[in-house]
């Protein structure tokens, strides 16, 4: 077998990819209404008309404009659709993302169509080094977590509406909820290695592998569940001070905190709104829609505590069949703060802001959600989020002292 020969079919590989994971946004928003992709329900959340033109704009700021004479689709694009490269020069504020209504939905997704052309053009030539193919994949997984992004800011919105529609017939998900297995999951700790090696993809953040001690621990089997919620509020949870962390009281005072996110109590009992519209709390089913400080004073209340992410991460690799809905349910609260690992290096070049600079006051995640696309986690992915937010499709899976 020739080397042309082998090229080809590596580029094949690289737009069969493209081709699956660019699929995936337009079919989520082919059933949505062109009002429902513009409106903008507060500032942490973006238009899915925004999203649809952000990552394909996200391709071409990366890759397609590092050709020499690149003319740019269309030149005002990068002042709409970045989102925060500061190198890459001004741009809209993220709160007024929603007073876009030019370009309009078909502008958007013909800029959409016409990056597909010129990246299929571009990988059937081949991807110069290491860096673009790199680059290449960024821009793949990028697209994937606006996938979920798209998802929680369109429920976000929804709920916004005294209507309570629903966006989908049924909430979009790829597998179904594990049920519960019950207990605890015991380790010895000691000197493990955490993060991301060198094979295959990892952001910045993951990187590098390092050693923690980590004291012996235990991680429950299951999520929190929307009884043990229940329980929680019905032992005033939300108004024993001695629960809560100060921002965190601050919060619930302000914002008057009673319940998570999109729940509300009707005389039948609580309902949440879904991306299949409002519905019954399920009380098995893991709770969703909490904030860092909702799930810190839970697991106070509990006589537990979150999970560090070292300690998640070493027990999602030891054993992972021990857990139910590591993954794919929602993503994980845990006591770390965002910050670098140990010799962590930003992504080379435009990409370096991509993780990197966010590195202060935020909480980390782990696991995966349900609308995380599949193949999309890994045991070492690190989410992060402000430790206030709760539009999420996060919960708690507790912890413990002590194997
Ligand atoms: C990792 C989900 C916090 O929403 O800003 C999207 C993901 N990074 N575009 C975010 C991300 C660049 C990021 N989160
Ligand atoms: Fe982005």
């Amino acid at each position: 077998m020739n080397s042309t020969v082998r090229v080809s079919r590596r580029n094949d590989g690289e737009i069969a990819a493209y081709r699956r994971i660019r699929a995936r946004l337009p079919r989520l928003a082919a059933t949505l209404l062109a009002e429902d992709l513009t409106a903008q329900s507060m500032p942490d959340a973006s238009p899915g008309k925004w999203h649809l033109a952000h990552v394909s704009w996200f391709f071409e700021a990366m890759i397609l404009s590092k050709q020499a004479g690149y003319t740019p689709v269309d030149d005002r694009f990068g002042r709409l659709f970045n989102s925060y490269y500061e190198a890459l020069g001004e741009r809209i504020a993220r709160g007024e993302r929603g007073l876009m209504t030019r370009p309009s939905l078909d502008e958007v997704m013909a800029y959409r169509d016409e990056i597909d052309r010129r990246m299929e053009a571009r990988l059937a030539q081949g991807l110069d080094d290491d860096l673009a193919r790199y680059l290449f994949e960024l821009g793949l997984h990028h697209e994937q977590q606006h996938q979920e992004l798209f998802l929680m800011d369109l429920l976000n919105l929804m709920a916004c509406s005294p209507l309570d529609p629903a966006a989908y017939d049924v909430e979009p998900r790829d597998e179904a909820v594990d049920s519960g297995q019950g207990g605890w999951v015991s380790f010895q700790g000691g000197l493990c290695e955490i993060g991301a090696g060198q094979e295959g993809f990892a952001f910045d953040n993951e990187r590098p592998a390092h050693k923690v001690w980590l004291e012996p621990f235990s991680l429950s089997a299951d999520l929190v569940t929307s009884e043990d919620w229940i329980a929680f509020i019905d032992d005033g949870g939300y108004r024993r001070v001695e629960f809560w962390l100060s921002d965190g009281w601050a919060r619930v005072k302000a914002e008057g905190w009673s319940a998570p996110l999109y729940w509300r109590e009707e005389a039948a009992g609580w309902s949440v709104m879904t991306l299949a519209g409002r519905r019954p709390v399920d009380p098995a089913a893991p709770v969703r829609h909490v904030s860092f400080y909702e799930a810190d004073a839970f697991a106070r209340w509990s006589g537990r505590r979150l999970p560090t992410e070292a300690e998640w991460e070493q027990a999602a690799r030891a054993d992972p069949a021990a857990f139910s809905n590591l993954t794919g349910e929602v993503w994980q609260w845990t006591a770390s703060a965002y910050a670098p690992y140990p010799g962590f290096r930003p992504t080379e070049g435009t990409a370096a802001e991509y993780n990197g600079k966010f590195m202060a006051n935020q909480m980390v995640l782990r696991g995966g959600a349900f609308a995380t696309p599949e193949g999309h986690a890994r045991s070492s992915y690190r989410n992060f989020y402000y430790p206030h937010q709760r539009w999420m499709f996060a919960g708690v899976r507790l912890a413990a002292d002590g194997a």
